[in-house]
């Protein structure tokens, strides 16, 4: 009987999985006629096309605004899965979501541009965009005019201004930096391989050096030490015994934003995995065949070590875009800012008018995280769609009082009441609270099928590392993907390369 139910059940979930799967592509296919921008009402113009403000995008009603996005990038990017990219264990184009696709399945039209916003003049209300893609038109630079602004540009790789970074070493922030980094592990390993190389040479060329111990450098630096394990060293065994993973931090520990245990359990686990931690080292210079590193030696005093490397990746956080410290620059309130847009409990740039800020480029006392920039995107895809409701109300309001002042005694009773309709039902909108963050917890893939987690439970707080975690953290993520499309994609991703292996030809 218990059989039963349960193949009834299992029979029941495969088919509403067919049918929410087939609804996907359906929709995919079929998007809905749109309505065409209305002069009349105000133009919000959305800079960004990342978490922040895609989420915002999802759920603002394009319909009630004259909407315009401006981003070099026509594409969502999953960046949790990144890491997964360098080394082709899933395929960049499954954690890409095209804009266009987005956009289309809007009510109302919106328009998108790609393009870099250049300034803001914050004074006569213009985004100053251009085009920086390789093909150009004839025109290649324009003006937005904007009545609302929103600002999710992100932000930059952080170099502290240390010499031969920009010039040497890889990030990993966009498509393109995987990408690269995929092309140079490969070349790494193909060129220590060649004839006659000296053993000093291999060794440098197979020491992968990862700069910063936040969580960038630690799920790149596992993913690349599981590329070497499970596929590298069998299809060239020659670099079994010279290739090498370092993790450099100038800290005196990794991941510092997750609970004391689970820093423990990670550095552990690097051990086991043979992917080297160095710890109270900070990198001073760059050069193309070695990092220059201020160390701690044991008895307390400093000292400067050459480390020699293949290749070089460099994870040490963000920095502020130009664009965005250029509008801080005109803005009085924003002299004291250094992270970025200072902005109040509704994302609204502190001593600005109609500019929000969301994500990365906001300062809003919680970390940058893709979760916090998602969660502020869908809080103003509320306040604006408020916002609207209230204007709407509002010129009704208007309406029924002229319509009363000419109105006969009898009619202006059935007014008032109208009337007060419209005011019970404008409290009732504008009863949107300040945005408040709800933290879900911190995930990081560690290597060797392991992830840590903390995350939150009720009031407190649950640490977990190991296998298991790392079956939560692939469920969490492939739940999270963008879309249906995306979740097939990164799924035939992994049994791919479960099953064949991850590819070693360089592109
Ligand atoms: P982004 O998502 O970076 O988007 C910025 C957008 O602005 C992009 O579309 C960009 O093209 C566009 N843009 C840039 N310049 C301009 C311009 N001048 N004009 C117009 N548009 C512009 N966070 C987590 O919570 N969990 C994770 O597991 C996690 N993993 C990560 C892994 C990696 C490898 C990285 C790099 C980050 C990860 N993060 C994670 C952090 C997370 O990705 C960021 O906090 C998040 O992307 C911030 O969202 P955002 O909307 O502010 O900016
Ligand atoms: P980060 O700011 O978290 O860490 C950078 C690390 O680099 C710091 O520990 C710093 O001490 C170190 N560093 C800086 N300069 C250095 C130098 N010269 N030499 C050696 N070490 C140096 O940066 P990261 O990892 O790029 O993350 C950026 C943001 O994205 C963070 O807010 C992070 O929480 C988020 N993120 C979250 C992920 C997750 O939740 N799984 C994954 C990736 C990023």
């Amino acid at each position: 009987r218990f059989l039963r139910w349960a193949w009834r059940l299992t029979y029941l979930s495969v088919l509403a999985s067919v049918g929410y799967v087939s609804y996907q592509v359906y929709d995919l296919h079929h998007p809905p006629d749109q309505t065409d921008p209305d002069p009349s009402k105000k133009n919000l113009v959305i800079l960004g096309t990342g978490w922040g403000t895609v989420s915002l995008l999802k759920k603002l009603d394009t319909e009630n605004y004259n909407v315009v996005v401006v981003s070099p990038r026509n594409y969502f990017l999953f960046t949790p899965l990144l890491p997964s990219c360098t080394v082709g264990t899933i395929e960049h184009r499954s954690i890409m979501e095209p804009i266009r696709n987005i956009l289309r399945h809007k009510k109302a039209n919106v328009k998108y541009y790609e393009a870099e916003a250049t300034k803001i003049d914050y004074e006569k209300r213009i985004v100053y965009a251009k085009d920086e893609s390789e093909i150009k038109g004839d025109v290649m630079e324009t003006e937005i005019p904007f009545d609302m602004l929103v600002i999710g540009v992100g932000a930059e790789n952080a170099t502290f201004g240390i010499p031969g970074v920009r010039e040497h070493a890889c990030f990993l922030k966009e498509v393109n930096d995987a990408q690269k980094i995929r092309k140079q592990i490969m070349d790494c390993v193909e060129t220590a391989s060649f004839k006659d190389q000296s053993p000093d040479e291999i060794r440098r060329l197979l020491h992968m050096v990862v700069v910063g111990g936040g969580p960038t450098g630690v799920e790149f630096a596992g993913e690349l030490q599981d590329f070497f394990m499970e596929d590298l060293q069998k299809w060239v065994p020659s670099i079994k015994d010279s290739f090498h993973v370092t993790l450099v931090e100038a800290l005196p520990n990794v991941l510092p934003m997750f609970s004391k245990q689970l820093i423990e359990y990670t550095e552990s686990s690097f051990k086991e995995e043979h992917i080297e931690i160095r710890t109270k080292t900070m990198v001073k210079n760059v050069t193309d065949k070695y990092i220059e590193a201020e160390i701690q030696k044991p008895d307390g005093s400093k000292g400067i070590e050459k480390i020699p490397y293949g290749l070089l990746v460099w994870a040490t956080g963000n920095a502020v875009r130009p664009v965005v410290k250029d509008l801080m620059s005109q803005i009085p309130a924003q002299a004291k800012a250094r992270r970025g847009l200072e902005v109040n409990e509704y994302m609204v740039v502190n001593g600005a008018e109609n500019i929000w800020a969301v994500g990365d480029c906001a300062v809003a006392n919680y970390a940058p995280t893709a979760q916090v920039a998602a969660q502020e995107g869908a809080f103003l895809a509320r306040l604006f769609n408020t916002m609207a409701k209230t204007d709407a109300i509002e010129a009704e309001m208007r309406e029924l009082s002229a319509k009363q002042a000419n109105a006969k005694p009898d009619e202006r009773k059935v007014i008032l009441e109208e009337i007060n309709e419209r005011q019970r039902q404008l409290r009732r909108v504008k009863q949107i609270g300040a945005f408040s963050y709800s933290h879900q917890g911190s995930l990081a893939y560690i290597g060797a099928e392991k992830a840590v987690a903390d995350v939150s439970w009720f009031s407190g707080n649950i640490a977990s590392g190991g296998t298991m975690t790392y079956l939560f953290w692939k469920s969490a993520y492939l739940s999270m993907c963008f879309s249906t499309r995306n979740r097939i994609l990164v799924c035939f991703d992994w049994v791919k390369a479960k099953f064949f292996g991850r590819d070693v030809s360089r592109e």
